[in-house]
C-alpha cells in the first residue's frame, strides 16, 4: 500500500493512474478505522479501480475543541487494517497540507440549508467545516467516485448537494450501515462506551425497529416521534431528536414521501451517539 502525507507525491502517482484511464475510488475518514470504513473500501474496489482512503481528523468540523482533542487517533492500526483490506494508497496530511496558509478557512458553503437542521442545530458550522474538508480533499484526490456511510445520512447528503452545486464530476455512493451483531451502529465512538453503556446503547438500533413495524402500521407520524423519544429515554439515554424525515429534504416527513428515514442522535454517557434507518 502506498502511504503519502504530501499532496505532491499524492498527485504525482494518481496523474499516472488517471492517464491509464483507471477510476479511482475515494473513501475519507478521520481515522479509528472499523468495519464499517472498511465495508466502504470494500465497496470501493468492487466499484473502481484504485481506492485511496484519507486519514485527517478536520478541524474545522469540530465546534468542540474537547470533542477533536478526545477524537480516538490510531494510525499504526489503522495503516495495518488497511493493508489488511488491501486499499491501495493511504493519503494521510497534516493540517498545513489540506489547509495551507492562504487557503479561505471562513468561506461559506451554501448547502440549501440542509446544513441547519438535525446534527446541524445541535452542532452549529458543523457541516459548514466536514463540506470544506471534503471539497478540498475532492480537489486533491480528484476521485471518479467517493464512498460515504449511510450512518452518517445528513453528512451524505450534503455531500451530495456540494457536489451538484460545485458541479463536481465525482460520485456519490452511500453505503449500507454496519451492526454490531446486537445492532449497534460501527462507530468510532463506540471505542468511549463503558461495557454498561454499550448495552445500553442498543436502544438506538431497537426504537428505530419500532419506528419501521409503526409506520409499516401507518401510525401517525409524530406520534411516533414523541413514542421513541420517551423509549431512548427510559433507557438511559439522552435523546436530542428522533425525528423521521423526507430523504432528500431532510424535513419532516409525510406518508406520500417517496423516501423516509428515521433518524436520531442521544447521549449514552458522555458519548454522543447517532443513527438512522431508511424506512
Ligand atoms: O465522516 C467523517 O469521518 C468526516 O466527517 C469526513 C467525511 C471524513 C470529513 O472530514
Amino acid at each position: 500500500m502506498f502511504i503519502f502525507k504530501n499532496n505532491d507525491d499524492l498527485r504525482r502517482l494518481l496523474d499516472k493512474i488517471k492517464n491509464k484511464k483507471l477510476k479511482i475510488g475515494f473513501v475519507p475518514t478521520m481515522g479509528a478505522l472499523h468495519e464499517g470504513h472498511l465495508s466502504l473500501i470494500a465497496s470501493a474496489k468492487k466499484q473502481t479501480d484504485f481506492v485511496v482512503t484519507s486519514i485527517f481528523v478536520n478541524p474545522t468540523q469540530f465546534n468542540d475543541q474537547t470533542d477533536l482533542a478526545k477524537y480516538p487517533r490510531t494510525l499504526e492500526k489503522d495503516i495495518a487494517l488497511l493493508a489488511q483490506a488491501d486499499n491501495h494508497l493511504l493519503y494521510a496530511p497534516s493540517v498545513a497540507q489540506v489547509y495551507p496558509k492562504n487557503f479561505n478557512k471562513n468561506r461559506v458553503f451554501h448547502l440549501k440549508g440542509l446544513d441547519n437542521l438535525l446534527e446541524g442545530a445541535f452542532r452549529p458550522g458543523h457541516f459548514n467545516g466536514v463540506a470544506m474538508a471534503v471539497h478540498r480533499l475532492l480537489e486533491i484526490v480528484q476521485p471518479d467516485a467517493i464512498f460515504m456511510g449511510q450512518k452518517d445520512y445528513q453528512q451524505a447528503t450534503i455531500i451530495k448537494q456540494l457536489i451538484q452545486s460545485e458541479k463536481l464530476k465525482t460520485k456519490l455512493v452511500m453505503c449500507p450501515i454496519i451492526r454490531s451483531p446486537k445492532g449497534l451502529a460501527l462507530s468510532s465512538r463506540n471505542a468511549r462506551l463503558s461495557d454498561e453503556w454499550l448495552n445500553k446503547a442498543l436502544i438506538l438500533s431497537k426504537t428505530l425497529n419500532f419506528a419501521q413495524a409503526a409506520i409499516n402500521a401507518k401510525k401517525s407520524i409524530r406520534l411516533i416521534e414523541k413514542e421513541a423519544m420517551q423509549k431512548i429515554e427510559a433507557a438511559g439515554l439522552r435523546p436530542e431528536y428522533f425525528t423521521i424525515i423526507n430523504g432528500n429534504t431532510l424535513k419532516n416527513a409525510r406518508y406520500s414521501d417517496n423516501k423516509m428515514v428515521a433518524v436520531t442522535a442521544a447521549w449514552a454517557g458522555d458519548v454522543r451517539l447517532i443513527d438512522n434507518m431508511i424506512l
